[in-house]
């Protein structure tokens, strides 16, 4: 590869299967610790999930202002109380939770289960918390919340993307709230749930196209930089001995994700897909960025799901395509696991 990521410079290396477009400067916003970045998470909890909200719960430089729910890795219902549950084991139970769309917008539910376990959270049982989820549910409080922001929010949607395109129906006029989302979801490359597909577009691909034409800008956290992303059990044995509830916690949710990798994809590592989304919020230098023009394909054929990801400049201007998104193409994987240790020894 490339200096700058382009492939195959001097025509030597060996070609990809796809145009892998060079890094340009990032336009999602970060959060500092003097002005942190408002938040929505809008997540489906779920292994990787939990130590996303644990993440972003952590850091001085993101003030998360609720942790909304969608049925995706487990029924909706389950993650509503895995929200409530864990934002109550970060100590802060005093953030809102609402509940979601159970399902998506169009076509069969699909769940991730048999890597997440049937409840969500594989075998770790977490206490209750004190709070409820808030009645007005997901749509109704990320519409409150930005309608009363003074400053635009971001959002990191990190499960099926059903809930923010019920907002950006039902609401249009608040799309201007919203900073920036910062998806994790897609693929450039191979797909996990299909060949063809990630999990949280093909949970809910209509959606998601609905998402990607918005003209909001977008940052695509999707499998060809969270796979760069992994912790093994060392990481969980360094995340345990932390001595925080927190790290014990997490180190339990890495064991139980690698686990199940082994038992369907092989190997001894996981990836931590949701906390990458977060920590590009965060960290302004953390992951690298391509631009690309994001389409979803919404057919009813094997590439059900596909993020079909252009960009190539010459195809983009013969098929008159503009990029709508910018794709996370590399992290350092070994400071994002310095940064979930770090964070993991903040919280209590
Ligand atoms: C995504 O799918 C879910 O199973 C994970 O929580 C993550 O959001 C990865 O494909
Ligand atoms: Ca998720």
């Amino acid at each position: 590869m490339g200096r700058d990521g382009a492939w195959n410079e001097g025509g030597t290396g060996a070609a990809p299967t796809f145009f892998a477009a060079p890094a340009v400067p990032r336009t999602a916003p970060h959060g500092t610790a003097e002005a942190p970045l408002p938040l929505i998470i809008d997540s489906d909890p779920g292994l990787d999930d939990a130590l996303a909200i644990g993440l972003a719960l952590a850091r001085p430089e993101l003030n998360v202002l609720a942790v909304t729910t969608v049925g995706g890795n487990a029924d909706v219902r389950h993650c509503t109380e895995n929200a409530l549950r864990l934002v109550h084991a970060y100590g802060r139970s005093d953030i809102p939770v609402a509940e979601g769309a159970a399902g998506p917008i169009f076509g069969d539910v699909v769940r991730a289960t048999e890597v997440h376990g049937e409840g969500g959270i594989g075998r770790t049982v977490l206490p209750a918390s004190p709070a409820s989820a808030r009645p007005e549910g997901a749509v109704g409080l990320m519409a409150r919340l930005l309608a009363e922001s003074p400053v635009p929010v971001a959002i990191a949607p990190v499960g099926p993307l059903t809930n923010i395109a019920l907002l950006l129906r039902l609401h249009p006029e608040l799309a201007g709230k919203i900073a920036h989302l910062a998806i994790m979801g897609g693929s450039i490359g191979e797909g996990n749930t299909t060949v063809s597909a990630e999990f949280n577009i093909y949970a809910d691909p209509e959606s998601a196209e609905i998402v990607f034409r918005s003209g909001i800008p977008i940052t695509m956290l999707g499998l060809d930089v969270t796979h760069q992303a992994l912790l093994d059990l060392g990481s969980a044995e360094r995340l345990r001995a932390l001595g925080t509830a927190s790290g014990r916690i997490a180190a339990e949710l890495v064991e139980f994700a690698i686990e199940r990798v082994r038992q369907w994809y092989g190997g001894d590592s996981t990836a931590t897909h949701d906390a990458v989304a977060i920590a590009h919020l965060a960290f302004p230098d953390l992951v690298s960025v391509a631009s690309y023009n994001v389409r979803v394909d919404t057919g009813s054929g094997p590439a059900r799901g596909r993020t079909v990801c252009e960009g190539l400049p010459i195809r983009m201007q013969r098929y008159g395509l503009a990029p709508n998104a910018q794709v996370g193409i590399r992290i350092d994987g070994v400071r994002f696991e310095q940064i979930l240790l770090d964070a993991f020894s903040r919280l209590p």
